[in-house]
């Protein structure tokens, strides 16, 4: 507990999230394509997931979940300083998704814009977040993950289809000279392997900067690379920032990882060697919502009480660029 006497670190004051009405489970899918409840649950964990429709764009979801992130902080939008908002499934390419969010809550007085860096972008978000408010710890900072992945993955794919799904988290941030709030964070991104994980852009109106054979703009994934990446760069990232920090796992209460695969996590967490109990999971349900897994499964886990105060919680994420971090909080 050393760490506690450190001064204006970035606390989360308020959290929430936001899921579409509809879901898809996997006997559902199994109508759809050729796959089975049987094989999505043995090789994903994923039983259901949240689909949107119209009314629920990533925007919405985002703006859903950011009233609910507010109203536990207890500040009113016209407080906030700045937006964030980490997605790659805005529903326009122009304005940001977190302008959209501003002018549906009304934070006059923020500056907004968006991140993209696939399932690593709440994590990024919040790092920036943490820069502005160790420099002026006044700032209320409102940080989201938010997607609508079933918009950008190609329904005839069995090889994706199965595994994403929508939905938003969102978390009000500010200074604290209590003790509780962000210790430290480790963020990384390696461009070379894109080729393993990543999505087209719309085609271009431009013949001249058009993409050859444009084969639509979905999720492409080469799973099982991607898999073995994950679990590496993950335990890596955990490793690096608990060092970086001068913690260990022991220290950690609760980690809250990215929900992309069981098999991930429990790779996860062998590799560690600590328990699967130690995470957070709620994959089963809400399927691989990429920037708004960490923000949903946190405010899930703070709204069930499982986040006392002063507890250590562990952030940790991996995804398309390839994008990875760890970020650790004092609760
Ligand atoms: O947010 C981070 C991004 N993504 C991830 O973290 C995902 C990482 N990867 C994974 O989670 C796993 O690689 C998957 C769940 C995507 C796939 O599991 P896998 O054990 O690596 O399977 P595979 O891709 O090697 O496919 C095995 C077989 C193949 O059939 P053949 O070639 O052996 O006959 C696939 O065609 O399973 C087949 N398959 C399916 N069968 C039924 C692939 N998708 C399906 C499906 N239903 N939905």
């Amino acid at each position: 507990m050393g760490d506690i006497l450190k001064m204006n670190r970035m606390m989360i004051i308020g959290t929430g999230s936001a899921l579409p009405e509809r879901v898809l489970a996997n006997s559902d899918l199994e109508k759809m394509v050729d796959t089975s409840d049987e094989w999505i649950t043995s090789r994903s964990g994923i039983k259901t997931r949240h689909i949107a429709a119209k009314g629920e764009e990533t925007s919405k979801l985002s703006t859903a979940a950011a009233m609910k992130a507010l109203e536990m902080a207890n500040i009113g939008a016209e407080d906030l300083d700045m937006i964030i908002v980490g997605t790659i499934t805005s529903e326009i390419s122009m304005p940001s998704c977190a302008c959209l969010v501003q002018k549906n809550i009304g934070a006059v007085n923020a500056f907004a814009f968006d991140i993209n860096s696939a399932c690593c972008g709440f994590l990024y978000g919040l790092d920036i977040a943490e820069k502005y408010i160790k420099t002026n710890p006044d700032m209320h900072v409102l940080v989201i993950g938010a997607e609508n992945l079933s918009a950008r993955v190609n329904w005839q794919d069995r090889n994706t289809c199965v595994l994403f799904g929508d939905g938003a988290g969102a978390a009000v941030v500010s200074g604290s000279s209590s003790g509780r709030g962000m210790i430290g964070g480790r963020m990384y991104s390696d461009g070379r392997l894109h080729k393993l994980l990543w999505m087209n852009s719309a085609p271009s109106m431009n013949p001249a900067l058009a993409i050859p054979d444009h084969d639509g703009s979905y999720i492409k994934m080469a799973g099982r690379d991607v898999f073995k990446y994950a679990v590496r760069a993950l335990s890596q990232a955990v490793t690096d920032v608990l060092d970086q920090e001068g913690f260990d796992l022991a220290d950690v209460n609760i980690v809250v990882p990215h929900q992309a695969n069981i098999r991930i996590l429990k790779s996860l967490a062998d590799r560690l060697d600590i328990p699967l109990e130690k995470l957070y999971i709620n994959v089963y349900k809400y399927g691989n919502t990429s920037a708004a897994s960490i923000p949903i499964a946190l405010d899930e886990a703070n709204r069930a009480g499982l986040l006392p105060e002063g507890e250590m919680i562990l952030l940790c994420a991996f995804g398309g660029g390839f994008t990875w971090g760890a970020s650790l909080l004092r609760w």
